[in-house]
């Protein structure tokens, strides 16, 4: 008798769905909302019983999601981390309650990589060495830059950055005038844009945008500025977003590289190899491709964000 209960409670157990909580940094761009439709749809079409916790671009939310996540005893924790450090505490307390921590998207500075199990995402640095090399090819190794930073402290605009700097180190003639956080807001890189545009007028050949939004935000600078974005100065920018490579075709943007949000599936079938007892892989990163006037137009149709 004892025996076939504890096997019906196994048998309940193991038709129980997963439970998941996801501590999202906020919705500051259409790359974010995409990112976090996928991993909603996803959890749906599995089953999954996702907790969604929105940080509001602020880390003291994330944490405090995290805590109620490890209160509820979820089966896995995902992270999607707005900066790259602070985080040893609150995933010493996930790990200490035996819940295994995926980062999704951006990754962490931590003392202790046991701290969490997998990262799943895009390589930043990849990303801003392909925006360099095509900035350098497209100008001649010639040319002023704006640079527009995402969000400070965040692994995307820190790789991004040194990226970009390491790539343009090559070529003597390309500099970067001007730097600033846009914090991967379409207004802040319109604001952003429009006090460079006051400040360095005409001296201004290119800008680097950490990200879609930002990069949109300061072609509306640009335009009522007088200017046309895309010819008299060069947009390159980063996320691949479908209103960026619209942008490229309607020859306002000239090149976006592509940092893909859609990793909803990739992380449940971590957590459900995880649940099985199996290993995988400890770092993940998407391949990501890179849009501009040669390939936008048949890009378009099928872009999904
Ligand atoms: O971490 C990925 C970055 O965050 C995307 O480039 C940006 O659009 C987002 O907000």
């Amino acid at each position: 008798m004892v025996i076939s209960l504890v096997a019906a409670a196994q048998v309940a157990a193991a038709g129980k769905p997963l439970r998941v909580g996801f501590a999202q940094t906020g919705a500051e761009s259409a790359w974010r909302t995409a990112n976090t439709n996928s991993m909603k749809s996803e959890a749906e079409k599995r089953g999954i019983e996702l907790k969604f916790a929105d940080g509001q671009g602020k880390q003291e939310n994330q944490i405090r999601a995290i805590r109620s996540f490890v209160a509820q005893r979820v089966d896995a924790i995902v992270l999607a981390p707005i900066v790259e450090t602070g985080w040893d505490p609150v995933l010493r307390e996930a790990k200490r309650a035996g819940i295994p921590v995926i980062l999704t998207d951006r990754s962490i500075q931590t003392a202790d990589e046991s701290l969490y199990v997998c990262f799943i995402g895009s390589d930043f640095y990849e990303e801003g060495r392909m925006a360099a090399d095509w900035v350098a090819r497209a100008v001649n190794g010639q040319g002023n830059i704006i640079e527009l930073q995402g969000t400070p402290g965040s692994a995307p605009a820190n790789e991004r950055r040194r990226a970009f700097a390491d790539g343009i180190a090559k070529h003597p003639g390309l500099k970067i005038i001007d730097s600033q956080s846009g914090d991967f807001r379409r207004a802040g890189g319109k604001e952003v844009m429009e006090a460079m545009l006051k400040k360095h007028g005409r001296a201004i050949n290119i800008v680097y945008a950490h990200n879609d939004d930002m990069a949109l935000g300061a072609t509306l600078a640009i335009e009522e500025a007088g200017l046309k974005p895309g010819r008299d100065i060069i947009m390159v920018s980063i996320d691949g977003i479908k209103e960026a490579i619209q942008a490229i075709i309607d020859g306002r943007l000239n090149c976006t590289v592509e940092c893909n949000p859609m990793f909803g599936p990739k992380v449940y079938d971590t957590i459900e190899r995880l649940k099985r007892g199996e290993k995988v892989e400890r770092k993940a990163y998407n391949k990501d491709l890179l849009f501009d006037a040669t390939n936008a137009r048949e890009m378009i149709a099928s872009r999904e964000y």
